[in-house]
């Protein structure tokens, strides 16, 4: 087993009704925040957590997402033709090394749980991340580079927390809190979406996961669980015992945008963050000027 957390698991083959109509063309993940899609931001997150090797799990519908990594000769020498030098900086990002992603069809969307346990036979026998690229956290040190930390002193599996108001929890998977030191909690049990008045805590489990390659003796039952679906919660319950678990509270602003509102949220909160966006937005919206995301 390495040392290090080298490889990223992206599960992008969910149907994003929550967006339809817009995703019945569009992958939810191509959706942007500001100018660049959600999926972006996500393989700039793991990169700064010094990931080398990216896994995407796709699925029908997904091909604009293998293009948007892919070389676009046509799109390059045109820009490079007209001097457009800004526009050709500007796809920089879209530039992964030769050999670095793999895309990985799950043939039919049985759940995230399902999606991770495609990406079995490249992740192999060691530790591992997933990012689910619709959840932002907007932070100058990544949420994936905080939680390597953790793993790094920690090891196991880790998961990023984070609390939600009490009667939201049942929209959440809880984590049941052992030892807390106040950043990194150790996690002695996981409920999904429990009611308010029995959850274990308000501390709720966001889009990003570090896990040991044990998940995947767990995930191969392929076991429904909550809605019908293979749960990566169920497996993660079930390592619960055999390798460490803790939960790592990240600094940053985290904005769910599978949801609209938390979608809409965000395109403002990084939009207030670009000087050239900025001026502009606030004479439009004048309200903005005094809202601080
Ligand atoms: P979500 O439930 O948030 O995404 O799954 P969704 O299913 O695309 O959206 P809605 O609920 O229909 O609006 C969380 C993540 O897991 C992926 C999704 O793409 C998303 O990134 N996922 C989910 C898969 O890759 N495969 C699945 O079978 C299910």
């Amino acid at each position: 087993m390495t040392s290090r957390i080298r490889k990223v698991v992206f599960p992008v083959a969910g149907l994003g009704s929550r967006f339809l109509p817009a995703t019945k063309s569009i992958p939810k993940e191509m959706l942007p925040v500001v100018d660049r899609p959600l999926i972006d931001y996500a393989v700039e997150e793991a990169r700064n957590a010094g990931i080398e090797h990216f896994v995407f799990i796709t699925g029908r519908g997904k091909g604009a997402i293998e293009d948007y990594f892919d070389h676009a000769f046509e799109l390059e020498t045109t820009l490079g033709e007209r001097s457009k030098e800004w526009a050709l900086k500007a796809l920089s990002s879209t530039q992964l090394d030769h050999g670095s992603a793999s895309f990985v069809r799950q043939q039919q969307p049985l759940g995230l749980g399902h999606a991770v346990w495609c990406a079995r036979d490249i992740i192999g026998h060691e530790a591992f991340a997933v990012i689910l690229p619709d959840e932002l956290v907007l932070h100058e040190r990544g949420c994936l580079a905080q939680m390597v930390d953790a793993w790094n002193q920690k090891g196991g599996n880790i998961v990023a927390v984070a609390e939600v108001p009490e009667p939201r929890v049942n929209q959440y998977g809880i984590v049941a809190p052992a030892a807390d030191d106040g950043r990194i909690v150790e996690v002695k049990g996981l409920v999904e979406k429990p009611d308010p008045a029995t959850a274990p805590s308000n501390l709720a489990m966001t889009g990003r996961y570090i896990l040991c390659p044990e998940i995947f003796k767990h995930l191969q039952n392929q076991r429904k669980g909550a809605g019908g679906e293979i749960q990566l919660t169920d497996a993660m319950a079930a390592t619960l015992g055999d390798v460490p678990f803790h939960g790592v509270r990240f600094d940053g602003q985290r904005f769910d945008c599978g949801d609209k509102a938390g979608y809409l949220a965000a395109n403002i909160a990084y939009a207030m963050r670009r000087d050239d966006i900025t001026p502009r937005l606030a004479e439009l919206i004048p309200d903005l000027r005094t809202y601080k995301p």
